[in-house]
């Protein structure tokens, strides 16, 4: 598999609103994209820095995954995400690897991506979101 990019960062937030109130008062920095993502039971911001975004996550009910962390660990880091060309290779290469995955096919993601997550016990903590982008963003 190739690896291009650090897509994102992807940081859980209690309060949308105010962290993207923040990030611009701070860094003066604002969203390109604001949308919600059933698969992952969020409300996404997606802040643009270089080739990469930080992104924030507010969980849109409370059994979610994100809600789950927010609950456990507090506002914080929650996954990095590598951009990959062909996700289902990776994914069968990860798999071939005995890497533990979250989801073994891909599924919808923000800006008409494809996600899939690998578990952190596979990469020493790090929950990693592989992304395979559209072809028009
Ligand atoms: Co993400």
């Amino acid at each position: 598999m190739r690896l291009y990019n650090i897509d994102h960062v992807g940081l859980a937030v209690f309060d949308l609103d105010a962290a993207l109130a923040d990030y611009e008062r701070l860094y003066g920095i604002r969203p390109i994209y604001r949308e919600t993502v059933v698969s992952q039971d969020v409300e996404e911001a997606m802040l643009p820095l270089g080739g990469s975004f930080v992104q924030l996550l507010q969980p849109l009910s409370s059994d979610g995954p994100v809600a789950r962390f927010l609950e456990r660990h507090g506002e914080g880091m929650h996954h990095l995400a590598f951009a990959v060309d062909d996700i289902e290779k990776a994914l069968q290469e990860l798999a071939s690897e005995g890497a533990r995955l979250i989801d073994s096919e891909p599924r919808p993601g923000g800006r008409s991506s494809r996600i899939a997550f690998v578990h952190p016990k596979t990469l020493s903590g790090t929950l990693v979101e592989l992304v395979e982008l559209s072809d028009d963003h």
